[in-house]
């Protein structure tokens, strides 16, 4: 699910299809026709589905169409990168522990939509970013996999989630990994 630039979509793919993690991205959703996550996705030949959530009633229905057409498709495990909509107990309960979020600071710090202005502004001088399972409260839940970004001097905005993102993209298939591992879907390595 993302409705952004969709680079973690794509990195999550090339992990895939690389063979790091024995798993297959079978859909992606997205909230707006615009964004970028959209033209990887047919760039990459991956089946999409567009849901306005404007022309959707309520948040709990947007939900139950984007769980439906995960079942419909028998997926395992759902994740939201870059997804700017509050998910509801409707998805959440139909993706129990399967439903992954990767947001751009070291949660619990700096939880919400301006994470990296957020660290910025605090002038911390490490930051990150977080792959965690998704409760309803947003931007908490176990976490998977967390890495360290410095935060430099002389970062602006731009340059500072230039490098969180690089480290998410390493970070979300290994989350993916451990979530999968957690549940029983493959074999652990260790
Ligand atoms: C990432 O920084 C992610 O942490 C946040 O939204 C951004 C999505 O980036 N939730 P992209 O669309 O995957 O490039």
């Amino acid at each position: 699910m993302a409705s952004g630039e969709g680079s973690n979509f794509e990195a999550l793919v090339h992990a895939c299809r690389n063979g790091d993690i024995p798993a297959e991205v079978v859909l992606l959703v997205v909230n707006r026709e615009t964004c970028g996550a959209l033209s990887r996705a047919t760039r990459l030949e991956i089946p999409t589905l567009v849901l306005d959530h404007r022309a959707v009633a309520s948040r709990e229905e947007l939900d139950r169409r984007i769980a439906a057409s995960f079942q419909q498709r028998g997926v395992d495990l759902v994740v939201m990168a870059g997804w700017m909509r509050i998910v509801t107990e409707v998805l959440i309960g139909a993706y129990p522990e399967r439903l992954i979020n990767i947001h751009p600071s070291l949660l619990p710090s700096f939880r919400g939509a301006r994470a990296i202005q957020q660290a910025l502004d605090a002038q911390v001088r490490l930051s990150g970013c977080t792959a965690h399972l998704v409760e309803l409260e947003v931007d908490t839940g176990p976490i998977l996999v967390q890495a360290a970004v410095p935060v430099l001097e002389t970062d602006s905005a731009e340059t500072l989630s230039e490098r969180i993102h690089q480290q998410e993209h390493r970070i979300l298939p290994l989350a993916v990994q451990l979530a999968a591992e957690r549940l029983g879907l493959l074999e652990s390595n260790s």
